[in-house]
C-alpha cells in the first residue's frame, strides 16, 4: 500500500482568486495556467494497518502543527473514498520548490500528495476525478496533474463534482519559458487564503475582476492554440494587474508588492520597448514570474539579474502533469 508520484507547480495567467465555497475549495471564478519543469514535488504515501495517526516529513523534517494538520485533512478524503476510514500513512516529501520563489508550493505539494495517496490506497481514479480531489487540498494544485497549459472550470455545482482542472495543450505543444524572479525570503504577510476572502467580502472592484474573465479566458486559450506570443503574454500581464487591483480596492486595503516588484515589473516593460516579447505575472506574494520565448533567454536572464534587490532568477520550460515513480 505503497507509492510515490512527482507532480510540478504550476503558474497561473489567468488568476484564481476567491472561493465560493471554503471547505471544499470552489473557485469564483475558472483560471488558467502552464505547469513548470523547474519546481516539483515528490512525494511517498506508505498506508501501514500499525499506525496510529499519520506522519508527515517534509525535506527529512518531522512536520506538525497546521501543515500536518491540512496533510491529515486530505488523507481523510482519501480514507473516506476508499472506505479504510482507519488506516494512517507515513507521507515522505521532498520539496524541489524553492519557498522563497514565491510559488503555490502547495500547488506541486498537494498533486504529488493526492497522486500517491490514492494510489497507494488502491483507487483508481481517472486524470479528471484525481484533480477534483486534489482540488481539495489546494485550489491551485487542481491544475498540476497535467503538463502544459491547463484550465480549471469552476464548475456551478454545490457539491464540485464538475470543478477540476482539463488539459488544454501539453508541453510539447509549445516552448514557453518562465523566469522566477526572487526578491527576497520573508515569508508575506497575507495568505492567499486570507487574501482571496478579504477581496471576495470586501473589495469594490471585485465584480469587475469576475466580469473580466469569461474574455480573457477565451483569448488566451486563441493565443495558446496559435502560439500567439504578444497576445497570451498581454492577456496573461493584464490579468495579474486586474488581479492585484482588486487588493487595493478590498478594505483594510492591501498589497503584495514591494518596491522591487515595481521594479521589476517596469524591467520587463522596458525590454518589451526594446523589443524582446516579455511579460510578467505576479502571485500572492512580492516576486515576479517573467514569461519569455527560448531565444531571448540569455538577454532576459542578464537583465533580471542586474537588477537591484533581486537575489535569484530560477529559468523553467513547460513541464510534465503528474508521474509515478
Ligand atoms: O491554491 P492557493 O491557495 O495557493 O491559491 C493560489 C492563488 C494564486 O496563486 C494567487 C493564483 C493562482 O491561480 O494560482
Amino acid at each position: 500500500m505503497k507509492a510515490t508520484a512527482k507532480a510540478h507547480t504550476n503558474i497561473a495567467l489567468i488568476k484564481y482568486w476567491g472561493k465560493r465555497d471554503e471547505s471544499i475549495i470552489l473557485p469564483t471564478n475558472s483560471s488558467l495556467s502552464l505547469t513548470l519543469d523547474g519546481f516539483y514535488t515528490t512525494t511517498t504515501v506508505d498506508f501501514q494497518e500499525e499506525l496510529s495517526k499519520d506522519i508527515f516529513t517534509l525535506n527529512d523534517e518531522p512536520v506538525t502543527g497546521t501543515a500536518f494538520n491540512r496533510v491529515s485533512a486530505f488523507l481523510d478524503l482519501i480514507r473516506r473514498s476508499a472506505g479504510k476510514d482507519k488506516l494512517f500513512a507515513n507521507v515522505q516529501s521532498i520539496n524541489e520548490v524553492p519557498t522563497a520563489a514565491g510559488f503555490a508550493s502547495s500547488a506541486s505539494g498537494f498533486a504529488a500528495l493526492a497522486a500517491a495517496g490514492a494510489k497507494a490506497i488502491g483507487l483508481e481514479l481517472s486524470d479528471q476525478e484525481l484533480s477534483r480531489l486534489t482540488r481539495q487540498g489546494s485550489g491551485s494544485a487542481c491544475r498540476s496533474i497535467y503538463g502544459g497549459f491547463a484550465e480549471w472550470e469552476m464548475g456551478e455545482k454545490p457539491d464540485g463534482s464538475d470543478s477540476y482542472a482539463v488539459p488544454i495543450a501539453p508541453a510539447d505543444h509549445w516552448d514557453v519559458r518562465v523566469a522566477a524572479v526572487i526578491l527576497n525570503a520573508t515569508m508575506k504577510k497575507v495568505s492567499s487564503r486570507e487574501g482571496m476572502k478579504r477581496t471576495v467580502d470586501t473589495s469594490a472592484f471585485y465584480s469587475g475582476w469576475l466580469d473580466s474573465i469569461p474574455q480573457d479566458l477565451q483569448q488566451i486559450k486563441e493565443g495558446i492554440s496559435g502560439c500567439d506570443f504578444e497576445k497570451v503574454g498581454q492577456i496573461a500581464e493584464a490579468n495579474c494587474l486586474r488581479m492585484h487591483a482588486t487588493t487595493l480596492g478590498a478594505y483594510p486595503p492591501f498589497t503584495y508588492w514591494l518596491d522591487t516588484t515595481m521594479t521589476v515589473m517596469q524591467a520587463v516593460q522596458a525590454m518589451r520597448a526594446e523589443g524582446i516579447p516579455a511579460y510578467f505575472t505576479i502571485d500572492a506574494g512580492p516576486n515576479v514570474k517573467v514569461l519569455y520565448l527560448p531565444e531571448n533567454e540569455k538577454t532576459v536572464e542578464k537583465t533580471l539579474r542586474n537588477i537591484p534587490g533581486v537575489t535569484d532568477v530560477r529559468l523553467s520550460k513547460s513541464g510534465q502533469g503528474v508521474t509515478y515513480l
